[in-house]
């Protein structure tokens, strides 16, 4: 998709569709206050436009609600499409994301390759005219994305060219703002494709040439390693998982090093990436099995926000590990009653030893290692994301994820991430509580601890070790992947997370 910032008044503006926002600015409660459509602009020509549909009542302009007008009379477009905001009063940043998803998937399937989108004109102190302009690039671009790359007959094309119109006269502001919301929903898009690819093509080895292609055409530094380097590191917990297969694990190292950055701190990024979770010797049931192919998802939205770093270029270090495997059951597979020892910090410390009981709680295996390794080459900050427990979404749903942390500060930086990001994680808890269910009699802890507080629990597991070191934990199991496709995303990956790490990140 191609982007552009127009500053022509719009109603002169020739474009296949142009969609202008709207919004209800009824303010007072009760029966008798019936929705006021307001159009957020001041253009005559395409108030006269949308004056017989507005005036109908039929349209509320509730939140994505569209409804399209053909050849709209004294307007340069051929087509005119109001999109919702909702009420006025409440409208966000997220909400101004969604409409612009809204308009890019109602061309789609009608074959439209060309739109304009008009950047609402009422500015505010709580909605400048730059948020908003980002946040409308990076729903236009989430929107555009569907899941069907394996289609033969692909249902509907991507837009080819989108218009930003604003009627804002400061262009270098509202064209860099466009520009970093095209970088941040690529980047989403581009964690969204490796998570739909399934686990024939998309093994450990190949999510590595993924990692080094992207990393090459960004500018970060990069190492992608195998069996052998897990071996060196004694990585025994990543391994244990790795050693079922016959596809060699990859170990994925990226790295932002901004020049002329020496001190502060070095930000960790840390990612789950099963390409495939049978379940391993404790396999899983065959119903839903196939969704196991998104298990790398925290892999990719790792990726993904390295990929928005190297070209947002904030001012900080930050290093990602990816640990890749494939979990199977075979004859070379690991078996409940096995003992691992995880990787040591520091060559003269010893690793912690784990007793596994379950093989299909492999996530924590290989993050205990990823987390480590990240700790060895100096993050003085984690943050991992992944598709953990199945536990998080009963209790959290489909559409809010987990967040952990053993630091308030940090958390604090989290939270403040995801007002700008607009999406949606909760904090659950640690506690010794957990940590308790985890003690084994064999050896230091053993991988699972039970069916109750499951995501807490495997947070535990991993807090054993991050220890002291500020760390976020975002368990993902529950959004990784959409169920139902909305009027503003299609279903299938979501790409969660790449935004909220992101701006964590740049928070720094
Ligand atoms: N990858 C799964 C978790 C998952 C479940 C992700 C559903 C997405 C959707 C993870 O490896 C797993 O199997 N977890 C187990 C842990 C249990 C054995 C303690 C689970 O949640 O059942
Ligand atoms: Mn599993
Ligand atoms: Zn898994």
């Amino acid at each position: 998709m191609r982007t552009e910032v127009s500053f022509a008044p719009i109603s002169g503006i020739a474009t296949e569709l142009l969609a202008v926002l709207a919004a209800d600015t009824q303010t007072a409660k009760g029966p008798e206050a019936k929705p006021q459509p307001t159009l957020l602009t001041t253009d005559a020509a395409v108030s006269a436009a949308a004056a017989e549909v507005l005036g109908t009542g039929e349209y509320k302009a509730g939140a994505n609600e569209t409804v399209l007008i053909h050849a709209p009379a004294g307007l340069a477009a051929r087509r005119l499409l109001l999109v919702g905001l909702g009420k006025l009063a409440k409208a966000t940043e997220h909400g101004m994301r969604e409409a612009a998803g809204t308009a890019v998937r109602f061309a789609k399937p009608r074959g439209i390759r060309e739109l304009t989108l008009t950047l609402p004109e009422n500015s505010s102190e709580r909605l400048p005219h730059a948020v908003v302009a980002r946040a409308a690039a990076e729903g236009a671009m989430v929107g555009d994305f569907d899941a069907d790359t394996y289609r033969t007959e692909r249902k509907d094309q991507s837009i080819q060219k989108l218009i930003f119109a604003t009627a804002d006269a400061d262009r270098p502001a509202i064209e860099a703002a466009v520009r970093e919301g095209v970088i941040v929903g690529e980047s989403q898009n581009f964690a969204r494709s490796l998570v739909n690819e399934p686990g024939n093509k998309l093994t450990p080895t190949i999510l590595g040439q993924r990692a080094a292609l992207m990393a090459q055409e960004v500018g970060l530094g990069w190492d992608v390693y195998s069996t052998e380097k897990l071996h060196e590191l004694k990585m025994g917990a990543f391994w244990s998982v790795s050693q079922g297969s016959p596809e060699p694990p990859a170990l994925i190292v990226l790295r932002f090093e901004p020049e002329g950055v020496h001190d502060g701190p070095v930000l960790g990024l840390v990612g789950k990436g099963i390409t495939f979770d049978t379940g391993g010797i404790s396999i899983k049931p065959a119903d839903n099995m196939e969704k196991m192919k998104y298990d790398m998802a925290g892999g990719a939205a790792m990726m993904g926000a390295m990929r928005a770093i190297a070209l947002l270029k904030p001012r900080v270090r930050v290093i990602a590990i990816v640990c890749a495997a494939e979990n199977m059951p075979s004859g070379t597979a690991q078996k409940p009653g096995d003992v691992q020892t995880a990787m040591p910090l520091a060559p003269d410390k010893p690793g912690k030893t784990i007793e596994i009981i379950n093989t299909d709680a492999e996530g924590r295996l290989v993050l205990a290692d990823g987390i480590t390794y990240a700790r060895q080459l100096g993050a003085t900050h984690l943050i991992d994301a992944a598709t953990l427990t199945g536990a998080v979404s009963v209790a959290l749903g489909r559409a809010i994820g987990g967040v952990f942390s053993n630091d308030d500060a940090t958390y604090a930086k989290f939270a403040a991430a995801l007002a700008v990001s607009g999406e949606r994680f909760w904090r659950l808890p640690l506690g010794e509580e957990y940590a308790e269910l985890i003690k084994s009699d064999i050896g230091d802890i053993k991988n699972t601890g039970g069916r109750y507080g499951g995501a807490s629990i495997a947070a535990e597991f991993l807090h054993t070790f991050a220890e002291d070191t500020p760390w976020i934990h975002l368990d993902i199991a529950g959004v990784a992947w959409v169920e139902e496709s909305r009027p503003y995303v299609a279903k299938g990956p979501s790409g969660i997370a790449v935004r909220s790490i992101l701006e964590w990140v740049r928070s720094y």
